[in-house]
């Protein structure tokens, strides 16, 4: 396929740098994920995601997407981030350009048989497939993470047999943040994986993850990075200090929150690598 979304993560795979899956929840950050890559010039993988989908919808969610990016010329594509069974079916229906299976909560065989079959499918649409093996967990569920850790034999089998085009990995990092230290990200593990899958290897939870935790993840596979809390924090600060200072209306409490989610997004992409990688 000649999709830009697999395009996307070959060229960060050839230039050795990551590209950013960055998640929408209103009109005001998506505008701020898109001002943010056309800035950088970078691309950008917009996500639709966990939070937005059981409160506006699938449909909804990626038209509003799509009505912001149309016409702006940024170098982004729509993704379905953390997308259930039934989802990643509904979001090629709709044109998402790439999408994630996520059968992590399924046992081994059941993951992989579902993959294949959405590869199967995506692949007939031209839409490459990100899935998950081993599972990320949630800094806020306080359990023992090494437990979750991607298997690096059960990894070569499920790439090999699904044909799936990127493999989100646990290998230390969770999603949202951790309130002590940041976890040892495990980076042999993730160079492993590299080495018997031969796919680019996606990272989710990034946010909180320190920089040379990054740049190592970058340097053992990882192409594709997924930040959400640190931007969504970033759009928040800045409404909880527009309506700190009083008197202001939502709008301009909104406009101050995408300014500062656009500088955050812009401060990522540079970290990332892909900033100034914009084709477009
Ligand atoms: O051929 C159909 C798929 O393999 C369905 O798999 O029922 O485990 O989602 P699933
Ligand atoms: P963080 O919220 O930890 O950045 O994780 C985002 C993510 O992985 C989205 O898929
Ligand atoms: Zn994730
Ligand atoms: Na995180």
């Amino acid at each position: 396929t000649t999709n830009t979304a697999e395009n996307y993560v070959a060229r960060a795979r050839a230039g050795g740098y990551a590209v950013g899956g960055f998640n929408m929840h209103n009109p005001e950050t998506t505008q701020a994920l898109i001002e943010a890559s056309i800035r950088a010039e970078s691309p950008v993988f917009l996500q639709v995601g966990r939070a937005i989908v059981p409160h506006m919808g699938l449909e909804a969610a990626y038209r509003m997407t799509r009505r912001e990016l149309d016409g702006t010329g940024a170098d982004a594509v729509i993704h379905l981030d953390h997308g259930t069974y039934d989802e990643v079916f509904e979001a090629l229906r709709l044109g998402f350009d790439s999408i994630m299976f996520d059968g992590s909560h399924l046992q081994f065989e059941e993951n992989l048989k579902a993959t294949r079959y959405i590869v199967q499918v995506a692949h007939s649409f031209g839409v490459p497939v990100e899935a998950e093996l081993g599972s990320i967990p949630d800094a806020s569920d306080g359990i023992d993470w090494s437990a979750h850790y991607t298997n690096v034999d059960e990894a070569e089998r499920f790439v090999a047999e699904t044909g799936v085009d990127f493999l989100a990995i646990s290998a230390g990092v969770m999603h949202g943040l951790t309130s002590g230290d940041p976890l040892p990200l495990d980076i042999e593990r993730i160079q492993r994986i590299r080495d018997v899958t031969g796919v680019p290897l996606v990272l989710h939870g990034a946010s909180g993850v320190p920089g040379s935790d990054i740049s190592a993840a970058i340097a053992a596979g990882v192409h594709k990075l997924n930040a959400d809390t640190d931007l969504r924090h970033a759009f928040r600060r800045g409404i909880e200090e527009t309506w700190a200072r009083g008197d202001r209306q939502l709008e301009d409490a909104m406009s101050v929150g995408k300014s500062m989610m656009i500088e955050a997004t812009i401060a990522k992409m540079r970290e990332y690598g892909c900033a100034g990688a914009s084709t477009a």
